[in-house]
């Protein structure tokens, strides 16, 4: 990959599926730089609607047991579960970009979660700048008040914007489409 130059990097960047991430991950040193750069994003109002979730190992492995138990409870797919399941069993090192919004000043939620938004993209791209790779998923997990609640003591509004997981490509992924430019682009000139 070209990445002589920052706009080259922009061109060519993209995430690796969790499945491809191995070892080694950032340290804390890395991870804290990775993070800032995460945190660095245009944000209506500075309210800072996210917070940083980091989860070792011994979390990831409680976050795939809560996608399972729950989600068999609540009757949910069982292939789409496994799939989802597997998400957090294969990631390396998990970062949960929680949505923190402030719901007493006047800046529309969706604002605030567009800025949490950002944080996830920003995060991968840092960990990628950095030579690691990331991969951010949801799933129903992310909106779920009964996972929400046992895995991390929030209440709605507050739910989690993006699993991002991070690691060191094992592999390279196949390319990914990438939107044809031209049909979705309008020149708008009056
Ligand atoms: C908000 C959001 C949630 C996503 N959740 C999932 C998901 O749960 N499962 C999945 O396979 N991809 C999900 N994706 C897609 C991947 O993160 C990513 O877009 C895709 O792998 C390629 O991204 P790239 O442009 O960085 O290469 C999600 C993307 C966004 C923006």
């Amino acid at each position: 990959m070209d990445t002589t130059t920052p706009l080259a990097f922009l061109l060519n960047r993209h995430s690796v599926p969790v499945r491809m991430l191995g070892a080694p991950i950032p340290d804390d040193a890395m991870l804290r730089a990775l993070l800032t750069a995460a945190a660095r994003v245009p944000d209506h109002g500075k309210i800072v609607p996210f917070r940083f979730h980091i989860l070792r190992k011994p979390a990831i492995d409680r976050m795939a047991r809560l996608t399972r138990a729950i989600g068999t409870a609540q009757g949910r797919d069982p292939d789409k579960l496994a799939k989802q399941a597997a998400s957090f069993d294969d990631a390396p090192l998990t970062v949960a970009v929680i949505f923190t919004p402030d719901t007493d000043r006047p800046i529309p939620l969706i604002e605030q979660e567009q800025t949490a938004a950002l944080a996830c993209l920003s995060l991968v791209n840092a960990a990628q700048a950095a030579g690691f790779a990331g991969h951010w998923l949801t799933g129903w997990m992310a909106r779920d008040p009964d996972f929400l609640t046992q895995a991390f003591g929030l209440n709605a509004p507050q739910a989690v914007t993006g699993f991002v997981h991070l690691g060191t490509p094992r592999q390279e992924p196949p390319p990914r489409p990438r939107p044809d430019l031209e049909t979705i682009l309008t020149w708008v000139e009056t």
